[in-house]
C-alpha cells in the first residue's frame, strides 16, 4: 500500500468503561430454549455487559472520560470541546456533554453538544472534532461514545445486547494515533433499526439490518479506496454488533478484492495444488470454508479452478486470523456497545497487538443509515500512554456473572436507587503515582445545595432552581479507604452527602477496604430532573486469572469458530 496522507490530528488520550456485571450467552440460550451453539458459534458471542441499577449512558461516559484524562495526563481545563455520540440519551432535551463538562471540570469556555447517528455517532463526533481543530476553532476535544444496547426480552436481538463507553481526546500532535486525511462515507434513509421516542428498547428488522450493514460497509470502503488507492492495513476494525457480522463482511470484502485484482492482473495466486489433503479441499469446495457455495460458483464462472479457489480460502482465513479477529474480542465479551463499539475495538487492538507505525482501517456503521471509513496510524511511543492503568484487560479480569433471573430484573427494572447501597466515611488514598504524575486530577469536585442537588460551577448560577437553600463543595477522591460504614433501610444518598459528609458505597465491603470512584444516577424528582453523583465501588478481586484470559485469547486466534456452520 502506498502511504496515504495522514493528518497531524488524532488520538491523544483514550479511556474505556464497561459495567462489571455480565450474562453468559450459554445461560441465556438455555433459558430461552435455544441451542447455545447458535449464540456462541452462529453469532460468535460469549457474554455481554449488563448495566447495574443507576448505571446509564451518563455514568459510563463519566467513567470513561475520567479514565481518558487520567491515562493521558491531560488537564480537563485545557479541553475546549466536548462531543458525545449516543443513542441512549438521558433527556430528550439537555445534552450529556453539558453534564460531563460540569462534572469533570472541563473548561467553561468549551463547545458542548451531543450528536446522534445510531452506532456511528461517536465517529461523526470525531469527524466534527477534526474539522474544528483543522479550522483553528478549538485545540482539544473530548469525544465520547456511550450506549446501552437493549432489545425486548426473548427477541432475536436479545443475545446481541451490551453496554459501555469510550472516551477519546482528539488534538494536534497526537501521542497515540493520527487520522488519515481522507474518509470514505455513505448515507441514506434506511429503516433497518430505530427506537421511537419514549420507548427504551430498539425495534430492528434484523436480517434487513444485516444487508444494510454489509452494503454500507462496502460502499464506505469503496469510497475511501477510490480516494487513496489500494488499502492494506495491519488491522481491520469494523463496527461489531455481534462478532460474526464483521467476519461475514470481511469475507465479502476479501472475495471482491481478489476478484477485482484477478480481473486486472490475472489470478496471480500461486496454487498449492496437491499439497492440500483432498478431504480439506472437498469441504472447502462444498462451501464449508471461507467461501460460500454461490461465491464458489461465481469464481468458477470466472474460470477459477478448484486449486485457486482453495488457495483463496486459505488466504482469506489467514487474513481473518491475523488482521480481523484481534478486534473481535471486545464484542464477544462486552456485547454491542453501539457508538462505543468500533472505538473500543481500536483501543483493544492498541493495547494488545499494535506496534509503532501500524495502520488500522476502521469501518463505522450507524443504522438509519450511514457508514464512515478511515485509517489510523499508530504513533511512536504510544505505549507510554496506552499501557497506563486502567487498561481494558482490567475490565475482563473483574467481571461478575449474573443469573438469567437477575439479568431480567435489571432489564425490566430501571431502578434509580441502588438496592444494595450503604453509607460510609472515607479517607483519601493517593492514586497510582504513574498515573498522577503531572496531572493534578486525583478526584472530582462538585457543588451541592442542602437538598443534595448538584449545582453548576458557574458563579452566577450558584443557587438551586428548585428553591432549595445552601451551597457547599465536596471533593471526591479517585481512590479511598472506608473508615466507617452505616447500613440504612431507605436512603437518599444525595441528601446524606449534603447533610453529614457520608458517601454512597456499593454493597457492604468491610471497613478498611479500598474503594474507587464511580458514578450512578441516584435520583429523579417529580419534575423528572435527574441527578448523577459519585458512588464508591469496592476494588474488585481478580475473578479471572491471567491464565484464563490467555487461553481465551489463543482460542480466539485459532478461531475454530471461523468455519462456516454448514
Ligand atoms: N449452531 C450454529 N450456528 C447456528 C445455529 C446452531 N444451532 N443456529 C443458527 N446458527 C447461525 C445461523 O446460521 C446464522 O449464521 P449466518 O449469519 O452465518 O448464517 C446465525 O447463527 C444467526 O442465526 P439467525 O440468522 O437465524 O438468527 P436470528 O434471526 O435469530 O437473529 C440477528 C440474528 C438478526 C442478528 C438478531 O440477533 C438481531 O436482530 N440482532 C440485532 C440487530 C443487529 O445487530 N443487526 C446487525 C446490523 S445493524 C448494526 O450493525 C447496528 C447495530 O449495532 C444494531
Amino acid at each position: 500500500m502506498q502511504t496515504p496522507p495522514f493528518l497531524d490530528i488524532g488520538i491523544d488520550g483514550i479511556g474505556f468503561y464497561v459495567p462489571q456485571e455480565r450474562l453468559r450467552l450459554a445461560d441465556l440460550a438455555h433459558a430461552r430454549g435455544v441451542d447455545p451453539a447458535k449464540y456462541i458459534d452462529g453469532l460468535m458471542l460469549e457474554e455481554f455487559a449488563v448495566p447495574d441499577y443507576g448505571e446509564d449512558a451518563v455514568s459510563m461516559a463519566l467513567m470513561a472520560s475520567n479514565r481518558a484524562l487520567l491515562k493521558s495526563g491531560i488537564d480537563p481545563h485545557s479541553i475546549d470541546c466536548v462531543l458525545v455520540g449516543t443513542e441512549s440519551a438521558a433527556y430528550a432535551v439537555k445534552s450529556i456533554a453539558a453534564i460531563l463538562s460540569g462534572m469533570l471540570g472541563i473548561s467553561e469556555h468549551a463547545f458542548t453538544g451531543d450528536l446522534t447517528h445510531a452506532c456511528a455517532s461517536a465517529t461523526c463526533s470525531i469527524i466534527n472534532a477534526i474539522g474544528l481543530i483543522s479550522a483553528g476553532l478549538i485545540k482539544r476535544a473530548l469525544v465520547i461514545g456511550t450506549d446501552v444496547s437493549k432489545y425486548p426480552i426473548g427477541s432475536a436481538g436479545e443475545p446481541t445486547q451490551g453496554a459501555g463507553a469510550i472516551a477519546l481526546i482528539i488534538s494536534r500532535n497526537p501521542r497515540i494515533a493520527r487520522f488519515s486525511a481522507n474518509f470514505g462515507k455513505i448515507s441514506g434513509h434506511v429503516n433497518d433499526f430505530f427506537r421511537p421516542n419514549g420507548q427504551d428498547t430498539a425495534i430492528v428488522y434484523g436480517h434487513y439490518s444485516i444487508d444494510a450493514y454489509l452494503s454500507f460497509q462496502q460502499h464506505a470502503y469503496d469510497d475511501l479506496s477510490r480516494q487513496i488507492g489500494p488499502i492494506d492495513p495491519n488491522y481491520w476494525i469494523f463496527h461489531s454488533p455481534y462478532a460474526k457480522l464483521p467476519v461475514q463482511f470481511f469475507r465479502q470484502l476479501m472475495l471482491r478484492r481478489k476478484i477485482n485484482d484477478s480481473h486486472n492482473t490475472g489470478n496471480g495466486s500461486e496454487s498449492l495444488g496437491s499439497s492440500f489433503p483432498s478431504a480439506d479441499q472437498v469441504q472447502i469446495l462444498k462451501g464449508k470454508g471461507e467461501i460460500s457455495c454461490p461465491d464458489i460458483q461465481l469464481l468458477k464462472n470466472l474460470d477459477w479452478n478448484d486449486f485457486e479457489i482453495c488457495d483463496l480460502h486459505h488466504t482469506i482465513q489467514q487474513e481473518l486470523r491475523e488482521r480481523l479477529l484481534p478486534s473481535l474480542f471486545v464484542s464477544r465479551h462486552f456485547g454491542n456497545m453501539y457508538s462505543a463499539s468500533v472505538w473500543s475495538q481500536v483501543m483493544w487492538v492498541l493495547e494488545n497487538y499494535a506496534r509503532d507505525g501500524d495502520v488500522f482501517y476502521f469501518g463505522s456503521y450507524g443504522s438509519g443509515a450511514t457508514a464512515i471509513s478511515g485509517l489510523l496510524q499508530v504513533q511512536p511511543n504510544f505505549r507510554s500512554i496506552i499501557d497506563r492503568p486502567p487498561i481494558m484487560l482490567d475490565s475482563v479480569r473483574t467481571r461478575e456473572y449474573l443469573t438469567v433471573k437477575s439479568y431480567e430484573e435489571h432489564h425490566e427494572n430501571n431502578c434509580l436507587i441502588l438496592p444494595k447501597i450503604t453509607l460510609g466515611r472515607i479517607s483519601t488514598l493517593p492514586t497510582e503515582p504513574v498515573v498522577t504524575k503531572n496531572i493534578g486530577i486525583q478526584g472530582i469536585s462538585l457543588s451541592f445545595c442542602d437538598a443534595g442537588c448538584v449545582l453548576p460551577h458557574n458563579k452566577d448560577l450558584s443557587y438551586c432552581p428548585q428553591g432549595h437553600f445552601g451551597r457547599f463543595n465536596r471533593f471526591f477522591p479517585q481512590s479511598a479507604k472506608i473508615t466507617h460504614l452505616r447500613k440504612t433501610d431507605f436512603i437518599d444518598p444525595l441528601l446524606e452527602i449534603a447533610h453529614n459528609g457520608e458517601v454512597p458505597i456499593l454493597g457492604i465491603p468491610p471497613v478498611g477496604s479500598v474503594v474507587e470512584l464511580n458514578f450512578r444516577k441516584l435520583r429523579q424528582d417529580e419534575n423528572k430532573l435527574l441527578q448523577w453523583a459519585p458512588v464508591y465501588c469496592p476494588v474488585p478481586s481478580e475473578l479471572v486469572t491471567e491464565q484464563d484470559y490467555l487461553v481465551e485469547k489463543i482460542v480466539l486466534e485459532c478461531a475454530s469458530t471461523l468455519h462456516r456452520n454448514a
